[in-house]
């Protein structure tokens, strides 16, 4: 059964509003808002207590923004929250900051893995026995994008399962620049960088997933679905003043979030990517020697941009005429 937003957010707002207080405190303590607008903060937390998963796993939690919102919301609902990044700024960063607001129960509830890439983790075991899945994309690149839909979706057969993808935004319903904003086209080495965007459909977004998932839920005639439209066309005007009134700015219409559901009877008529493990970790390699042997070659900059590396060759060029020694 697939979970409106709209509808979740509107149904629970007296239990998002009881979690004002902390995702207040988290946001003073931690002290960045950054990845994740306050809104979105309970956009997640009603997803997650709608659907009521005994699993949620995070893909890319950063300083843990959608970390903290998901094991908040998992403590009322009994569910673990698996939480995968290449970075460990949540248990050097943001844990310390925010220890006086979780206890060790609290903690218990959530598995902060810091790993070498998302493509190198087993998740059998712990996806096997769970019943009802919420899987949290944040993390952008097509390999990521195997891994999900390769890897995690084939082992959701019997189980209720929901997609959530981060950095999608519906145009229909937002406000996106239609010009190219005189960048090249969007291509996957440029992703990221915050200036070219791609469309597909009636989606934009910076990143590689949306190709990826517009792709499979084609495949599989199944709706991407937006958390825009659901915002903006299932709540009355008279809920939405209602939302206000509850959440004041924890309730925003603007989501720039994708969803979709696994179909549980239909299931095996599903198609899955292959999901080739050992071709992606070389492939990694590969990129990394080769990038390696650029840097060897041309110049110290490992830095994506064209204009930023002409910059940074300039200043280096600066530094050199005026016999500025490098620390
Ligand atoms: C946008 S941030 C996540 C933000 C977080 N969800 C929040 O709400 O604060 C994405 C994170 O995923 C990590 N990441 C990207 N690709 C990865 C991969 N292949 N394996 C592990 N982590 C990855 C990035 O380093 C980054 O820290």
């Amino acid at each position: 059964m697939s979970i409106s937003p709209a509808r979740a957010i509107y149904q629970n707002k007296d239990f998002l509003k009881s979690l004002k207080p902390r995702i207040d405190s988290f946001i003073k303590l931690s002290g960045r808002v950054h990845d994740l607008p306050y809104h979105q903060f309970f956009q997640l937390a009603a997803i997650a207590y709608e659907m009521k998963p005994d699993l949620i796993v995070e893909l890319g939690r950063a300083y843990g923004n959608s970390t903290f919102v998901f094991t908040e919301v998992a403590g009322y609902i009994n569910a673990k929250v698996i939480s995968l990044c290449d970075n460990n700024f949540w248990a050097t960063i943001t844990l310390p900051k925010i220890r006086e607001l979780v206890n060790d129960e609290w903690l218990k509830r959530l598995d902060a893995r810091f790993v070498n890439n998302f493509l190198e983790v087993e998740m059998k075991t712990e996806i096997l026995p769970a019943k009802k899945v919420l899987v949290f994309w944040d993390a952008h690149g097509f390999q990521t994008a195997e891994y999900v839909l390769g890897y995690l979706l084939p082992m959701m057969k019997g189980k209720e399962c929901m997609v959530v993808m981060h950095d999608i935004t519906d145009m229909r319903y937002q406000y996106v620049d239609d010009s190219y904003r005189q960048q090249r086209i969007w291509r996957p080495d440029s992703a990221n960088e915050g200036l070219s965007m791609v469309r597909v459909g009636n989606f934009s977004s910076f990143n590689e997933q949306l190709i990826a998932a517009f792709d499979f839920c084609s495949r599989n005639k199944m709706e991407l679905r937006s958390a825009d439209q659901s915002f903006l066309t299932e709540l009355s005007e008279i809920e939405v003043q209602e939302l206000w009134d509850c959440l004041n700015d924890g309730f925003n219409t603007e989501a720039h979030w994708a969803y979709f559901n696994l179909d549980k009877p239909n299931f095996w008529k599903l198609h899955f990517p292959a999901f080739d493990r050992r071709a992606a970790v070389e492939e990694n390699k590969f990129k990394r020697d080769y990038l390696k042997g650029v840097r060897d070659k041309q110049d110290e900059f490992m830095i994506r941009s064209e204009r930023v590396r002409r910059i940074a060759i300039y200043l280096q060029q600066l530094a050199d005429r005026f016999g500025l020694e490098k620390k």
